[in-house]
């Protein structure tokens, strides 16, 4: 049978006239992804003009401070507007005390930043695991991680962040009361105007693996699942959510992103607060490790990746490929 090229079906709808051209595509895109709305990951340690790969994580870098600045500074050039700082310290002990040591990496790293780096957005981690002997992310009795005391750590850690200039603050530990308890620590020492990113609904997650190597925070006996959450469990994370939106968080956190888009969805949804979503080491090393090999176009599926967790809910991402996408857009 011949084929036409006449239509012959009588049809008032076509949704493909809405998608002929680039022209009208755009015309009609919902979603569109901006650099400024990207959070570019910095893991700071100690020496001067160190740039170490961090093997699972091609085009991720330990940096020292003075790295760090032009990275950045790069960054900021390239359109991303804010970066958040992880700590590699020199010494680790069981209380994770170089966490609010005004001298370590971190807090040396927001100094300069904010004094060389015009109008960058300076954000903190604030979690012991890369600070504890033993990886975990509290204070440990036994083998448990002791929440309260665990707190009063992280408060001191935020602190002294808030000091050296962090913008804001982003607990990432998963205990119990420490947004509230952070909120009233900066709030007695006039640090009012310093905001606190709650890592709020974060989920014990395998996708977490290549950061560990990263940040040296593999735990060393035991795992994170008595802090962090069930994968299962979406109402937990809206009561989650909603427990520090109550103790003062300025913006909530969703964390890993592309396994747990429907809990993104849900919490933009029911709180309609400033939402961040973690796009991870995990999710980032496949998508490498699979271009690496040719089987995946990568600047596609990075694009792809980052405006589904943008469609879902995401105000913002923290994302290792922010630079390459920003570069892109
Ligand atoms: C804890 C922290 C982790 C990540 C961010 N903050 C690791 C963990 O909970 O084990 C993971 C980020 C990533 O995988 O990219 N300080």
């Amino acid at each position: 049978m011949a084929v036409t090229t006449r239509t012959s079906l009588s049809l008032t709808r076509r949704p493909r006239r809405l998608r002929r051209t680039e022209a009208i595509r755009a015309l009609v895109r919902e979603t569109r992804l901006t650099p400024d709305c990207f959070i570019y990951p910095l893991f700071v340690g100690a020496g001067e003009g160190v740039r170490r790969e961090i093997g699972s994580m091609p085009g991720v870098f330990q940096l020292s401070v003075d790295e760090a600045i032009k990275e950045a500074a790069a960054a900021k050039s390239d359109g991303v507007p804010a970066v958040i700082l992880f700590g590699l310290p020199e010494k680790k002990d069981p209380e994770g005390s170089v966490a609010y040591d005004p001298d370590a990496p971190v807090q040396t790293a927001v100094r300069a930043l904010k004094r060389e780096v015009r109008d960058v957005l300076v954000i903190t981690d604030v979690c012991l695991c890369e600070y504890t002997s033993h990886g975990h992310c509290g204070i440990v009795d036994g083998d448990e991680i002791v929440n309260d005391i665990t707190v009063d750590q992280l408060v001191r850690a935020a602190l002294s962040h808030a000091v050296a200039g962090a913008d804001v603050v982003a607990p990432s530990d998963m205990m119990d009361g420490r947004v509230g308890a952070i909120r009233k620590a900066l709030d007695e020492r006039g640090f009012d105007r310093t905001a606190i990113m709650s890592y709020a609904a974060k989920y014990c997650s395998g996708f977490y693996g290549p950061f560990r190597e990263a940040a040296d925070s593999t735990p060393q006996f035991g795992d994170r699942r008595s802090h962090q959450m069930d994968p299962g469990n979406v109402v937990e994370a809206l009561r989650e959510v909603e427990i520090d939106i109550q103790e003062g968080a300025d913006i909530v956190m969703v964390k890993p992103a592309l396994p747990y888009l429907d809990v993104l969805a849900k919490v933009k949804e029911r709180f309609g607060y400033p939402t961040a979503a973690y796009h991870v080491s995990g999710e980032y090393s496949m998508l490498k490790a699979a271009a690496q090999r040719g089987w995946l176009d990568e600047p596609r599926v990075m694009m792809e990746s980052l405006i589904g967790i943008k469609r879902a809910g995401a105000d913002m991402i923290i994302t290792y490929y922010a630079r390459d996408a920003a570069r892109l857009l």
